[in-house]
């Protein structure tokens, strides 16, 4: 794939004040590829080693989504923390690289408006057409409420967003009523509603690191995500804390640091589920 030019940053509006989410100052990460930093946060959207290395190393590759899309295995994708789509575009690479179906359902309590997705240098990620079509759906859903949900496909890729904080997974009535909105939105256009329901095989962590984001990172909201990984599959992470391995470990995850990505963190996250790979019939997982 061909490296993007770099976007015109001036011709982005500058945000308001210290409490914007995002602001159009770019980073070049050690990678060569580009981060949004977040001056609320006072952090970079992605990690200062390298963007694109991190999506790859720690989410497609190291949860195990890549190689099972590669195999041909349908795979289910949970990611918290949507961003600026490094890693559902990683993910999706593989997935119409191999033509396989990927289900990818990310919990984002402030999508990223498209302005700010043509700032990530997405199209060195993922194909050309992917990323254009990404960033008109997103052109398309114009201003977001809490609550909404939206559906978008491309090829083999099924991207469901639920624009809510993750730490509402543990308010079963609106989990219940997003999934329900979700399924009537898949029927709505004919798609197979089944694998769409199944346990993931794959779960992104990637909010703001603790220290900044702390609530999802709560042991609740870590004990619920582990509840909806399927056997065989792995929650991954960039924080390797303490506190978070224990809640997971305590949710029966095999816990383990591994090698972060050539030059980045030393150690990230990875937290299997043991088993077998996914029975496709399984049951829904809300
Ligand atoms: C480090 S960025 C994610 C980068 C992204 N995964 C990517 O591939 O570009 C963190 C994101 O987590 C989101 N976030 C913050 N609190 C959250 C929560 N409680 N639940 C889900 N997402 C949250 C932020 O709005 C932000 O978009």
């Amino acid at each position: 794939m061909s490296k993007e030019p770099r976007p015109d940053v001036a011709a982005v509006r500058e945000p308001d004040d210290a409490t914007a989410l995002w602001s159009p100052t770019v980073l070049t990460t050690d990678d060569g590829s580009p981060a949004l930093w977040s001056p609320r946060y006072g952090q970079a959207f992605r990690s200062q080693r390298g963007a694109h290395a991190e999506a790859n190393h720690v989410f497609a590759a190291g949860s195990g989504a890549a190689a099972r899309l590669a195999a041909g295995l349908t795979t289910r994708v949970l990611e918290v923390g949507l961003g600026a789509a490094n890693n559902l575009a990683c993910t999706a690479a593989a997935a119409l690289a191999a033509g396989t179906p990927l289900h990818y359902r990310a919990w984002e309590p402030e999508p990223l408006p498209a302005a700010a997705l043509r700032l990530a240098g997405l199209g060195a990620i993922a194909p050309a057409p992917f990323v254009a079509a990404l960033l008109a759906a997103r052109d398309a859903w114009g201003a977001l409420a809490p609550g909404d949900v939206r559906r978008w496909r491309f090829a083999t890729v099924e991207l469901e967003l639920i624009v809510a904080p993750i730490d509402r997974l543990l308010d079963a009535a609106f989990a219940a009523d997003a999934a329900r909105r979700l399924r009537a939105a898949r029927a709505a256009d004919g798609a197979a509603t089944t694998a769409a329901d199944a346990p993931f095989d794959a779960i992104y962590l990637d909010p703001f690191s603790p220290e900044v984001n702390p609530d999802p990172w709560r042991p609740e909201v870590l004990a619920a995500l582990a509840a909806r990984l399927a056997p065989g599959g792995a929650l991954v992470s960039y924080s390797v804390r303490g506190s978070v391995r224990r809640a997971l470990a305590d949710a029966g995850l095999d816990v383990r640091k591994v090698a972060g990505p050539p030059g980045g963190k030393r150690e990230v996250l990875h937290a299997g589920r043991p088993g077998g790979p996914r029975d496709e019939t399984a049951g829904a997982a809300g």
